[in-house]
């Protein structure tokens, strides 16, 4: 029986993006098939909500997911309809995979850092509120539970795919609750996996930032509290190419929903212009976690392909290739 998967087209580029993937994943022959499930400002006249609850029931159904990007619209209510889904199917990891490609004008070459993003808790659980007319607070929450289920989905993932030193990222220098409870319970959750890693470490975010862009060959996966991660992700994404290149993935238990870093670019939107290689590499993650490891690397290998020749490059990537170009370069390859 072929395995279902919810599609999110998204707005903006986010059609042209997983067209993109479809044909691809057509042309690999694997055994997918596509529910497509319309949110963001596209269904939003329409269906009076940027996230209609049929979607978060396929995603439910299905339990895996391919998602383009969503313009989240001002005035609805909505902080962001990303955040909403996240929430709303309490998908609690962000992992983003940083790994450099062949034939990118790259600073560095042999990046391979995986960071894993707590996605629910920290400065981003959105208690906010003004004290008096001229200050304002936020509530910063870390809890043992959110700490410990993003730990130990990195630690188990690490260990799975054979990765050999793991790094939690925090302040605890100053935030001693807080941080200071995300760094201990990663230590406790490690207890479980010394045998499987070579080394077990912290960092502090500043020097972590320094040495990231200094020495990156020197770290494999680290795991941080939102806040952190988020701003880290960017930086690692910078590392090897931008958001273009950049590929994602929300997990919560049992359920994953794929999909590239950046947003829905809107003035490319239609005009064969985005670059849809962070959209293939979340589909290649996903075709792995669904255990289609051979289809999963004949897609890397038709990618690294079309990126080796700047004829067949999109044009943010130094080419002249459009998506549709682009992608038809990538089928020849497979
Ligand atoms: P953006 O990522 O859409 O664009 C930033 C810059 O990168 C722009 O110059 C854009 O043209 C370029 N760019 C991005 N992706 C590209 C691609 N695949 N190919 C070629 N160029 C690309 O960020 P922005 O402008 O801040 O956000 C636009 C909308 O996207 C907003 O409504 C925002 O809320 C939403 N957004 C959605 C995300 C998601 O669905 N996960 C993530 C980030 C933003």
């Amino acid at each position: 029986m072929a395995q279902m998967v919810t599609l999110i087209p998204g707005d903006g580029i986010g059609p042209d993006l997983t067209d993109s993937v479809r044909e691809v994943i057509g042309a690999l022959g694997t055994d997918i098939e596509w529910e497509v499930a319309e949110a963001g400002e596209t269904v939003m006249d329409e269906r009076g909500t940027p996230l209609p609850e049929d979607v978060l029931e396929s995603i439910r159904r299905n339990k895996v997911a391919l998602k383009g990007p969503l313009t989240t619209p001002v005035g609805t209510g909505f902080r962001s309809v990303n955040v909403a889904l996240r929430k709303e199917l309490d998908l609690y990891a962000n992992v983003r995979p940083n790994i450099s490609l062949p034939g990118l004008d790259l600073n560095y070459r042999d990046i391979d850092l995986i960071i894993y993003r707590e996605n629910t808790e920290d400065l981003y659980a959105g208690v906010e509120h003004m004290v008096g007319r001229h200050a304002a607070e936020s509530i910063k929450i870390i809890t043992r539970e959110g700490t410990e289920r993003i730990c130990r989905l990195a630690f188990e993932r690490s260990k799975e795919l054979g990765r050999k030193h793991i790094t939690v990222v925090h302040k605890a220098n100053i935030m001693k609750y807080t941080d200071g409870l995300f760094r201990d319970v990663f230590y406790e959750v490690a207890k479980d996996y010394e045998n499987d890693f070579e080394e077990i470490d912290d960092r502090i975010v500043d020097n972590m930032s320094m040495q990231l862009v200094m020495k990156p060959d020197l770290y494999d996966v680290m795991v941080c509290p939102n806040l952190y991660g988020d701003i880290l992700s960017d930086l690692c994404a910078g590392l090897t190419g931008g958001l273009g290149v950049a590929p994602g993935a929300n997990l919560g238990d049992g359920l994953a929903v794929f999909e590239p870093v950046h947003g829905s670019a809107p003035k490319y939107a239609g005009q064969n212009r985005a670059n849809p290689l962070a959209t293939l590499l979340s589909a290649k993650n996903m075709l792995a976690y669904l255990g289609y490891d051979e289809d999963a690397d004949r897609m890397q290998a038709g990618i690294e392909a079309a990126l080796k020749n700047p004829e067949t490059r999109t044009k943010d990537l130094g080419g002249s290739a459009g998506t549709r170009e682009f992608t038809q370069a990538i089928i020849k390859n497979l």
